[in-house]
């Protein structure tokens, strides 16, 4: 009777015990999976590989250290801030303020958290939808996007120095009083940016046409979509027609 062999034979195929057809030990032999699976071969291998990473890691951490010295050379006179903090004076809505801020802090955070000036508002906090606008120097700028330290000698103005302080109450500006006039916003997220964007296209072209207003405001994003109301808002507080636009936002 014919039946598998027990224990198994080396010469069975089907065995699974190494066919190691030279026992004095060739190279072959010697490549046998050892017990944990890694032969002696493949650990040199690897070993070797290893070796190699060491040396290019140190060789790149040597050109690191030769680049860093050499850009000190020549940044030689150039005052460097940081990175802790360090004080610095922004002129904001007329009033000049000292704070004691990291060179990393952006504007929008210098007049939000230090100046405690929070009706810009940070939205996306990346660039793109314009909702923290303030004006430095009459220009909208993204705040959130402009370093504090790269405000020092500019004028900024902020939705709060919109509006002029008559004795006892404060005046709104005109695209203020036309955004509550023609309820020119929903969750009013973006308004600030948004009239402080407008009431900058005011200030450089008095007399706008829609097509200006529209331009103007491209990169405000208003996710409620009021942009109807506010065109017809800054419309009418340049003294144009202040009719709400049925043209697609
Ligand atoms: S919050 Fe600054 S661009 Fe969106
Ligand atoms: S009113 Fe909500 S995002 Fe413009």
């Amino acid at each position: 009777m014919s039946g598998p062999k027990f224990p198994p034979q080396a010469n069975d195929p089907f065995s699974s015990v190494p066919q190691n057809s030279d026992p004095a030990g060739t190279d072959q032999a010697r490549e046998q999976p050892a017990a944990k699976g890694i032969t002696r071969r493949g650990f040199l291998k690897g070993a070797g590989v290893a070796a190699a990473g060491t040396a290019l890691l140190e060789g790149a951490q040597v050109f690191t250290r030769e680049a860093a010295a050499a850009t000190r050379g020549k940044h030689d006179g150039v005052k460097e801030f940081g990175p802790g903090a360090v004080p610095v004076t922004l002129h904001v809505n007329g009033k000049e303020h000292t704070l004691q801020i990291e060179p990393r802090t952006t504007l929008a955070d210098a007049l939000r958290v230090h100046l405690g000036m929070t009706g810009t508002k940070v939205v996306c906090d990346r660039g793109p939808c314009s909702g923290c606008t303030v004006l430095m120097d009459d220009m909208p700028v993204n705040s959130c996007m402009t370093l504090a330290m790269d405000a020092i000698g500019r004028r900024v103005t902020t939705i709060e120095g919109l509006s002029k302080n008559t004795g006892n109450q404060d005046e709104l500006h005109p695209v203020q009083a036309a955004f509550v006039k023609h309820d020119a916003m929903q969750c009013g997220f973006c308004t600030p940016g948004m009239v402080m964007t407008c009431s900058a296209l005011l200030k450089k072209n008095p007399n706008p046409t829609e097509d200006d207003v529209r331009q103007a405001t491209a990169g405000n994003l208003c996710r409620c979509g009021t942009y109807p109301r506010i065109f017809a808002a800054t419309l009418e507080a340049a003294g144009v027609s202040g009719k709400e636009s049925i043209r697609n936002a």
